[in-house]
């Protein structure tokens, strides 16, 4: 298969989403949230990120999320305080759903339509804290230039929260009959290509755009972060999975794989 551009990546992702977002609509998960947003200290952030969220300090503070999808997690920076929370998504149907999740909500979050790589001027240098949630890096084609971009969206030593899954989880394939045989390379350039819905259980056999997932090793997101005058605060490795159900096989080995990690970098 021919690579498309990274312009053309960006937008097929986008497309991607939007054509997912119906099937994530109709499970038993957004009918929970439906109702969970309406209490004031609605969070659905696990301990490992509220641990560090708490430790950067949220309380009082200009908060955004990059790639929020649904919003619930934006919402959630409200229960650690957060002054204001402006959630970033390229995916108008996802926003749809992050707005309808808003409506149930005590708090007013802001979500704005925007590719991370073309932010609007009014959310730069705007904020003390940007978070980024597992499932956003491997999307961004080329990392060193996403770093640029969130680090415009901060103020001058503000913080960039990410919690994401760990690389060296891309070596291996859930799906195959010997899941711990080394599948492909910790350095795979090329971008994983799927053509059906993104879901986070099970697969739909329906058709939609390709979606391009970039597999960025952890030198070229430590390199990217500093490039971009974000310094590097904190860096933690987990045994535990924050991914897809079918990843939760690797958890508790006896020769562990670290599955997830955070990151908190701080603008110069
Ligand atoms: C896996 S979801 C994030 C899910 C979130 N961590 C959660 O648990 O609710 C990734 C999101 O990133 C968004 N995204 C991908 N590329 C983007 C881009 N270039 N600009 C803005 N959003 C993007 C997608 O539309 C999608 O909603």
């Amino acid at each position: 298969m021919e690579m498309p551009t990274k312009e053309k990546a960006i937008a097929s992702n986008r497309d991607a989403w939007n054509d997912s977002a119906r099937h994530h609509k109709d499970s038993p998960e957004w009918q929970v949230l439906l109702n969970a947003v309406a209490r004031r200290g609605f969070s659905c952030l696990d301990d490992t990120l509220t641990g560090v969220l708490s430790e950067v300090g949220v309380g009082g503070k200009d908060v955004v999320q990059l790639g929020c999808n649904n919003g619930r997690e934006s919402l959630s920076l409200f229960a650690l305080g957060a002054r204001h929370v402006v959630g970033v998504d390229q995916s108008v149907a996802f926003l749809d759903q992050a707005r309808e999740l808003a409506s149930r909500s005590p708090h007013a979050p802001e979500f704005i339509e925007a590719d991370i790589h073309h932010l609007p001027l009014e959310l730069q240098g705007r904020f003390d804290v940007a978070l980024i949630t597992i499932g956003v890096l491997n999307w961004m084609p080329d990392i060193g230039e996403f770093f640029q971009h969130v680090a415009q969206a901060l103020k001058p030593g503000g913080a960039l929260v990410v919690y994401e899954t760990h690389p060296f989880l891309e070596m291996f394939d859930p799906e195959t009959a010997d899941p711990y045989a080394l599948a492909s390379s910790y350095f795979h350039s090329e971008p994983f290509v799927q053509t059906e819905p993104i879901v986070y259980e099970g697969k739909i056999e329906q058709q939609a755009a390709p979606s391009y997932w970039f597999v960025h090793t952890l030198g070229a997101i430590f390199s990217g972060a500093l490039a971009a005058g974000l310094n590097i605060r904190h860096f933690k490795e987990y045994p535990h999975s924050n991914r897809e159900e079918l990843y939760d096989r690797y958890q508790r080995q006896e020769a562990q794989l670290p599955m997830c990690f955070t990151l908190v970098a701080q603008k110069g």
